[in-house]
């Protein structure tokens, strides 16, 4: 749609989690020291209010080397090793030796992480050989960072914001350089409805895309946007196939749908572990980590135990930690399961995989480019190559983190003059916003935990079958789905062309590893031809 009103901003960033508001704090004042004046501008655009994205609902914490013993070489080890030959050494020795200088940052900056006797408190979470995780209130970690970010960007004066402003389209010049972008705002007065930002350069920043399949941890905002504007855009996406399904989800019901309440990992670092509905602890011998094996590892098993048994779920025990230490280490899953009608410190809480976390997205150098110059990515949405196949437990608050202090080093000196955003010829279509639990629910049974070929071209059949009803309200709601939509396409893609199982993408007809014939990573952009 035509854009109603123009604002501009040097630099324009698309989120506000720990990515988006750390790449503006740091864009903000990299440009002030490189000014002469104080006039930069850093506009920060998110779809909802400030606090609203996945950074808020982070549970575990945040992992870096920090503790005694410890060291960047042993998180990378464990880094690599979840991720399943598919990492990339470099990216992960970026993310494991700038992780613990970062996160005293964050600590400079006014978060409160978890102290006991004066030292900092680390935990054990799945894949992890060492206490590496920092939280904060127990289990309320991305809360505290996102109160301490959004402190800093209030505090900040040169940092603009824009809330219910959703993403639609990245405007180029004539170079092909990111120029901007449209969004649809809503409710912010004068810029109400679709306009356009003019910048110099755009940070997405903008998060995961649980929201393609019926159950998730995400929040109801993580719905693919700056991943579908990047691919819409030419942008190279990779690694969509790795989809990773978090083991310890409560288990709500059959019909339950959307956001699902996370049992943080870290539970299971504390001691909990696994049973069946017979009191098997049914992770002992399959891993020598057992309940704390790689994600992957423990999702499959549950998953597996499932099918096994006919059973929807499986049980946490974490009775044996006892009131005292469930109300001071994990309060807010303790008053969750509570609200569910569980008491965890004298019942067993019922679990099941849900999707957690888009390990690809797009493609960036170990810098947060991608390949349209001007563009930038860091977080979710990105794909720098520190997760592979599998990501390691709280390695995604730390990559936002990491990743986005290095986009701050390098953009200022890489900002053209300002240009003229180009007319883009290219038609976009839109689908109907009623579409989407028909379409997260194709995703779940064909393109989720299990896959097969037969599975993956039945989605397929049934995804293009959706791009032909007919199209209702061009509203929010419809653009999401569209790109919910966009971004189905291109996993199954992905997935189909993965014929082997590695990390958190499980084929049934092709069930082992396949390292002498591994495909490397597949360009999306090639395998979607059809978006
Ligand atoms: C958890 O607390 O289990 C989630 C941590 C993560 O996804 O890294």
């Amino acid at each position: 749609p035509a854009p109603g009103w123009t604002t501009t901003a040097d630099v324009v960033v698309i989120g506000s989690g720990i990515a988006g508001l750390t790449a503006a704090l740091r864009i903000h004042s990299a440009l002030r020291d490189r000014a002469d004046d104080d006039g930069a501008r850093v506009l920060v655009v998110t779809k909802d209010v400030l606090s609203a994205g996945s950074t808020q609902w982070a549970q575990g914490g945040i992992a870096a080397a920090l503790g005694p013993g410890d060291t960047p070489e042993q998180h990378l080890h464990d880094t690599l090793v979840a991720g399943a030959g598919a990492c990339d050494v470099d990216a992960v020795r970026v993310l494991v030796t700038e992780g613990p200088e970062a996160v005293q940052e964050l600590i400079d900056l006014g978060t409160r992480f978890d102290h006991h006797d004066g030292v900092l408190s680390l935990t054990r979470e799945g894949g992890h050989h060492r206490d590496r995780i920092a939280h904060a209130g127990g289990d309320a970690t991305g809360a505290e960072i996102q109160r301490a970010l959004i402190a800093a960007v209030e505090a900040s004066s040169g940092i603009e914001v824009i809330q219910h402003a959703l993403a639609l389209d990245l405007l180029r010049d004539a170079e092909g350089r990111a120029a901007g972008v449209t969004l649809h705002v809503i409710g912010e007065g004068q810029r109400d409805g679709v306009g356009a930002v003019r910048a110099r350069a755009v940070v997405l920043a903008s998060g995961g895309m649980g929201q393609v399949f019926s159950q998730s941890t995400n929040p109801a905002v993580s719905t693919g946007d700056g991943m579908a504007l990047a691919l819409r855009a030419g942008a190279r996406l990779r690694d969509l196939e790795f989809v990773q399904f978090h083991p310890t989800v409560m288990y709500l019901g059959p019909e339950s749908r959307g956001q699902q309440p996370l049992i943080s990992e870290a539970v299971r670092g504390e001691g909990a572990f696994l049973v069946d509905f017979e009191g098997n602890r049914f992770l002992q011998g399959q891993h020598e980590l057992a309940d704390l094996a790689p994600r992957d590892v423990v999702a499959k098993a549950i998953t597996r135990r499932m099918l096994e048994t006919g059973r929807p779920h499986m049980w946490l025990d974490a009775r044996h930690l006892g009131a005292e230490f469930w109300e001071r280490r994990f309060p807010t899953i303790l008053a969750t399961c509570r609200s569910h009608g569980v008491d965890p410190v004298t019942e067993l809480i019922p679990v099941a995989p849900a999707q957690h976390y888009a390990s690809g997205g797009v493609v960036t150098d170990l810098w947060g480019r991608t390949d349209i110059p001007g563009l930038y990515a860091t977080g979710e949405v990105a794909c720098s190559g520190v997760h592979g196949a599998n990501r390691l437990a709280s390695n995604s608050l730390l990559e936002g983190l990491v990743f986005s202090r290095r986009i701050a080093e390098v953009l200022p000196a890489e900002l053209p003059a300002w240009a003229e955003p180009v007319a883009d010829p290219r038609p976009t279509g839109i689908v109907d916003g009623e579409l989407r639990s028909e379409l997260q629910r194709i995703m779940t049974e064909r393109a989720g935990v299990l896959r097969s070929d037969q599975g993956l071209r039945a989605a397929q059949a049934a995804l293009t079958g959706l791009l032909t009803r007919p199209v209702g309200d061009v509203n929010v709601t419809a653009w999401e789905t569209t790109n919910v939509l966009t971004l189905s396409l291109a996993l199954r893609a992905g997935a189909l062309a993965r014929q082997e199982t590695r990390g958190s993408h499980w084929r049934e007809d092709h069930p082992e590893r396949d390292d002498a014939d591994f495909a490397g990573h597949f360009d999306i952009r090639l395998l979607a031809g059809e978006l």
